[in-house]
């Protein structure tokens, strides 16, 4: 989508359509609303007169001025924007997403629309120019490249203009339109390498797909075949790994590595995602229905590859490491099995009681690799257990911390991006649910807690640096569109990312 913001009144502009906004709960129009209004010989007044247009949030209207003379676009946009004390950076993206919607079944091309909520809804001009852009991308994304025929109705939104009549505004509307066409560029990248099939997001895949990225920008990256691995002593990774017949492999994106021997001293924020390409439970077989949906087991991998992309495309200064472990988890002669004991590249052994439990294996030696960056703190996200989408449904990420602060940070950047996250506590009672009488570790805790217990595992690996794990295992991907949300792979965690290493500095890490 082509994004441009200029200086001037939408009601001048000469695209297929303008857009405007109205609140639920305030009667007189103004600003730019009611400068179209005016144009239009009180055409907005009248839908909202006759109680046709209420101004609920996400509600659109479209309208067709007589006058072309006086308002030079061919169709008005009214969205609502809801009660104006509720208003905020999620409803500015719902009624943005609600927009892009409308205007795409109707086939429109290109739109001038206003920022909505920074004149009259007491949002920051940047943070509503972002979640404008953001969301008018993320809401018209599709996903056809397996489609012979691009489906009906697929006539794209291909150019938003901003018109921003307060001169003074424009600086932070340009940044704030920028920002959000970069992290939305993240969010559909990770939307991408999710509804890929297994068959072609496959962990060599992935691992192109980082070395891409890392062509354009800041970025450096390195990737480990199985010698490496082994190298290293990867055990769990590996064992995972070894019923596969495509080959694991471990990706280390960096944004602003700093150069030689201050890498050890630089403390960056260190990301680790889940990347299991395809999980079919392994020996410890899942059922067939729904089955397919396990090729969505590497969203974590693609919302740290997503959130790699964005922190460089928008020049941020810290020095973030993301790490992917990726594999597949199948059934083969060499597969792993029940009763197994797998020895991490900790050195710490873990008996394995399920082959389904996997993704908190590959979780293991990531984390233990990490604590070569000796980072200022870690956040691994992961499809890691159905338990934790019996929990929370697919309303929230599951969030285990063993830091208050950073807990506290990802709530924040949960609600300002609308990414939300809930907490689950790590009481000592849930680690020895994975107490082993053969090893140090079990890999499942049983079906009690479940989401807290497979945390608990990963606390083991964690290191003493502040650590926050996310299960997105009902946040990942969803069964129907929603607001700015496909169906299928919805990049989640990108935005949460961004925001977080944004907020972040040096002295965040500490609590
Ligand atoms: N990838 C799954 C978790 C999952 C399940 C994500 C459903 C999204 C939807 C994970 O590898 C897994 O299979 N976990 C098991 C763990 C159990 C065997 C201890 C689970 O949750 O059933
Ligand atoms: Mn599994
Ligand atoms: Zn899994």
């Amino acid at each position: 989508m082509n994004i441009t913001v200029r200086h001037g009144e939408v009601q001048k502009a000469r695209d297929e359509a303008i857009v405007v906004n109205l609140f639920e709960d305030v009667d007189t129009l103004s600003g730019a609303t009611a400068a179209v209004d005016k144009a239009s010989g009180g055409q907005i007044r009248r839908v909202r007169d006759t109680g046709d247009f209420t101004g609920a949030l996400g509600q659109t209207i479209v309208l067709y001025p007589e006058d072309r003379r006086r308002v030079t676009a061919q169709r008005i946009v009214v969205v609502g924007l809801g009660r104006r004390g509720n208003f905020d950076l999620e409803s500015a993206r719902r009624a943005s997403a609600a927009v892009a919607r409308r205007l795409q079944l109707l086939g429109v091309e290109q739109v001038s629309s206003i920022v909505h909520g920074a004149s009259a809804g007491d949002l920051a001009t940047d943070a509503a120019a972002q979640a404008l852009v953001e969301a008018a991308i993320l809401a018209t994304y599709r996903f056809d490249h397996y489609m012979s025929k691009a489906p009906k109705g697929s006539t794209a939104l291909k150019k938003l203009t901003i018109v921003e009549a307060d001169s003074k505004r424009l600086t932070a509307v340009r940044r704030g339109a920028k920002a959000g066409q970069q992290i939305a560029a993240g969010v559909c990248l990770a939307r991408d390498l999710c509804n890929h099939p297994g068959n072609t997001a496959t962990p060599t895949y992935l691992a192109q797909q980082a070395r891409r990225i890392s062509r354009n920008n800041s970025l450096t990256c390195k990737i480990l075949d199985e010698p490496a691995m082994r190298k290293l002593g990867m055990g769990a990774l590996l064992g995972v790994s070894a019923g596969s017949a495509q080959p694991a492999r471990f990706i280390i994106l960096e944004h602003n590595r700093p150069p030689g021997k201050k890498a050890s001293t630089s403390k960056p924020l260190l990301f680790v995602g889940k990347g299991v390409t395809f999980d079919s439970g392994g020996i410890s077989i899942k059922g067939s229905a729904k089955m397919g949906d396990m090729k969505f087991d590497m969203s974590g991998a693609a919302a740290v590859i997503g959130a790699m992309q964005a922190v460089a495309a928008l020049g941020l200064k810290q020095h973030i490491v993301g790490l992917v472990p990726a594999t597949e988890n199948l059934l083969d002669g060499k597969a792993y099995k029940p009763g197994d004991i797998l020895r991490s590249m900790s050195g710490k052994t873990i008996e394995i009681d399920n082959t389904d439990a996997e993704g908190r294996l590959i979780l293991a030696d990531a984390l233990t690799y990490a604590q070569r960056f000796k980072p200022a703190a870690i956040v691994d996200l992961a499809t890691l257990t159905g338990a934790c989408v019996v929990a929370l449904g697919s309303h929230a990420t599951g969030l285990v911390a063993t830091d208050d602060h950073l807990a506290q940070r990802l709530q924040t950047a949960g609600d300002t991006t609308g990414e939300r996250v809930w907490r689950l506590p790590l009481w000592d009672e849930y680690k020895q649910q994975i107490r082993s009488s053969v090893a140090d570790m079990k890999n499942s805790g049983g079906r009690e807690g479940g989401a807290i217990t497979a945390a608990a595992l990963l606390a083991e690996f964690a290191g003493d640096a502040p650590w926050a794990h996310l299960d997105i295992a009902g946040t990942a991907w969803s069964q129907r569109s929603q607001h700015y949300t496909p169906r299928g792979g919805v990049g989640i965690g990108v935005r949460l990312l961004v925001e977080l290493a944004r907020n972040w500095s040096a002295r965040a890490g500490r609590s």
